[in-house]
């Protein structure tokens, strides 16, 4: 079986070639590299024995699916490509629904014309907005999004449901990630952030190697049991296990399915510094800071559904996250480029 896999010369989707290349299927990667690099694939090529099949190229281009379909039996696509810079999308609301909008509907059209009605969305826990509920089951409703990314993965989720519902040859699986962290054990292949990261493990790992002075802590009054934000954190490689799981499920024709992809252990970000310390070895100066807008206190999974329908559970621990997001950085300083 081919897969193809939009994005995956990215942090996610080059996980996830990984672990489909390893489970036995033909990976097909489109990337327009406007945030990752094509050494990604060698790297995959390394640690599997095969490079996927790549092309260069945006999924708002009509041509070049097209070229793909008609150069390969695709039976299924994994859509990562999308832009995912919280901030950014508040200061470019325009390019945001343009390329993860309009890219999606391009991709979804040709997809059809071509015959292939299977794909797995890459969503977001930031749907659930402020959640309604602690833990966070599927059933809790979607709320506002604080930001034009968020809104970008809600109405996705929702034009991908109707279209399901409308023509039941559709498999759709849409997985909400949690906070996806950690690198591949090997130190080999990770995150890839451009310029100063938003997020806190790419932050606390650029401070640890010297590049930033001090981590900063957006908030700790929050109510929580030390004040700052508690989230959950998932291993980038149990994510990418996930999507081979989500794989088998629509070869068994599973119409609409979603699916938390999360640990359902949350943590708090003097948590993950404690860990990253103990774990590394490796003091991290911090200071507190205000609180960042649009951050919610708490966010954490019921993982519970993905285990009983996808027979999937995270595997790794904290520790591994906190080990492996390390090893990457200090292997590999700048990235890709290093
Ligand atoms: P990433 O930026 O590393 O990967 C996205 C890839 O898509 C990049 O390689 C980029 O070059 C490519 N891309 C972007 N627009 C494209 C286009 N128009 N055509 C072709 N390629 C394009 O991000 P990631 O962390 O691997 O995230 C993958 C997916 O998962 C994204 O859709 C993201 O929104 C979603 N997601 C990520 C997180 C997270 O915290 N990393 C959490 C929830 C959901
Ligand atoms: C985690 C915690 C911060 C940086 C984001 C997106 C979400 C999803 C995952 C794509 C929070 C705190 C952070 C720092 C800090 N992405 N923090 N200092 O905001 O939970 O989720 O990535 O879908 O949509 O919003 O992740 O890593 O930015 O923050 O104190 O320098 O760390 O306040 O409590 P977040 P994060």
């Amino acid at each position: 079986m081919a897969i193809l896999v939009t994005g995956g010369a990215g942090y996610i989707g080059s996980h996830t070639c990984v672990e489909l290349q390893n489970a036995g299927y033909d990976v097909v990667v489109l990337d327009n590299l406007s945030n990752s690099s094509e050494k990604s694939l060698e790297r995959v090529e390394a640690l599997t024995g095969k490079k996927p099949v790549f092309y260069k190229g945006d999924i708002l281009d009509r041509d070049i699916l097209n070229k793909i379909f008609a150069e390969n039996k695709i039976d299924a696509c994994i859509h990562f490509a999308g832009l995912k810079a919280v901030g950014e999308s508040v200061a470019k609301p325009w390019e945001y629904y343009e390329n993860n909008i309009a890219g999606t509907l391009t991709l979804v059209d040709v997809m059809r014309q071509n015959g292939c009605k299977n794909i797995i969305f890459s969503s977001s826990a930031t749907v659930y907005g402020n959640p309604a509920q602690i833990p966070i089951t599927e059933e809790c409703p979607k709320g506002q999004c604080t930001n034009p990314y968020g809104w970008t993965k809600s109405m996705l989720e929702q034009i991908l449901s109707d279209m399901q519902k409308a023509d039941n040859e559709w498999n759709v699986i849409l997985l909400r990630y949690f906070n996806p962290i950690g690198a591949h054990p090997s130190g080999t292949m990770g995150e890839n952030p451009n310029g100063i990261p938003n997020n806190l493990m790419p932050y606390i790992t650029q401070v640890a190697v010297g590049k930033l002075p001090e981590l900063g802590i957006f908030g700790d009054d929050y109510d929580t049991p030390d004040g700052t934000g508690v989230r959950d954190y998932i291993h980038v490689v149990d994510l990418a296990d996930g999507h081979v799981k989500a794989l088998k499920k629509i070869e068994e024709n599973a119409g609409l399915c979603i699916y938390n992809l999360g640990t359902g252990v949350g943590y708090s970000v003097l948590d993950i510094v404690k860990n990253f310390e103990k774990a590394n070895n490796i003091k991290i100066p911090y200071q507190i800071k205000p609180r960042r807008a649009g951050d919610v206190a708490t966010c954490y999974s019921d993982a519970t559904k993905a285990k009983e329908e996808l027979g999937w559970t995270a595997k790794y621990g904290i520790e591994d996250m906190c080990r492996d997001s390390w090893n990457w950085q200090k292997n590999n300083p700048n990235g890709y480029d290093s």
